[in-house]
């Protein structure tokens, strides 16, 4: 699935997206190794805290549903919005798919294209753990 197809997704996610405090509304569309497409969206709470994103809810849904191989990610915000994933959701990406493509969109709508690898660089995850 091309970037755009799966960015296309995203921005159908993001309709679901229940952010009435924030009024920043974010999609995600995860595609699996198998070209499945999960959906998130942020989902926010009167306790600000409690948000999740919406990068999350699409890994809480995918692996809730068996799936934890995944090679894109695609997140929109509100057109004109850069929306690269926080730093949670790289650290929440980085447990299933290290390698996975990030897709997000600049101000002028173009869609950026990195590795999560690059935007979360030497992360601690099952390796160090395990490591003695
Ligand atoms: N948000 C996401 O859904 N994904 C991100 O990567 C950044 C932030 C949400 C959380 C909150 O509901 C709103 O955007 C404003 O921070």
């Amino acid at each position: 699935m091309k970037p755009r197809e799966l960015m296309a997704e995203a921005v159908r996610a993001r309709r679901r997206a229940y952010a009435p405090y924030s009024k920043f509304p974010v999609g995600a569309a995860l595609l699996t190794r198998d070209g499945r497409v999960y959906h998130g969206c942020n989902v926010e709470n009167a306790s600000y805290g409690l948000a999740v994103c919406a990068e999350r809810s699409a890994v809480w849904q995918a692996v809730s549903d068996g799936v934890r191989e995944f090679t894109a990610i695609a997140v929109t915000a509100r057109d004109g919005r850069g929306a690269p994933p926080c730093g949670s959701c790289r650290q929440v990406l980085n447990e299933f798919a290290p390698h996975l493509w990030v897709y997000w969109r600049d101000a002028r709508g173009r869609i950026l294209k990195r590795r999560l690898s690059e935007l979360l660089p030497m992360a601690f995850g099952l390796r160090q753990l395990r490591a003695r």
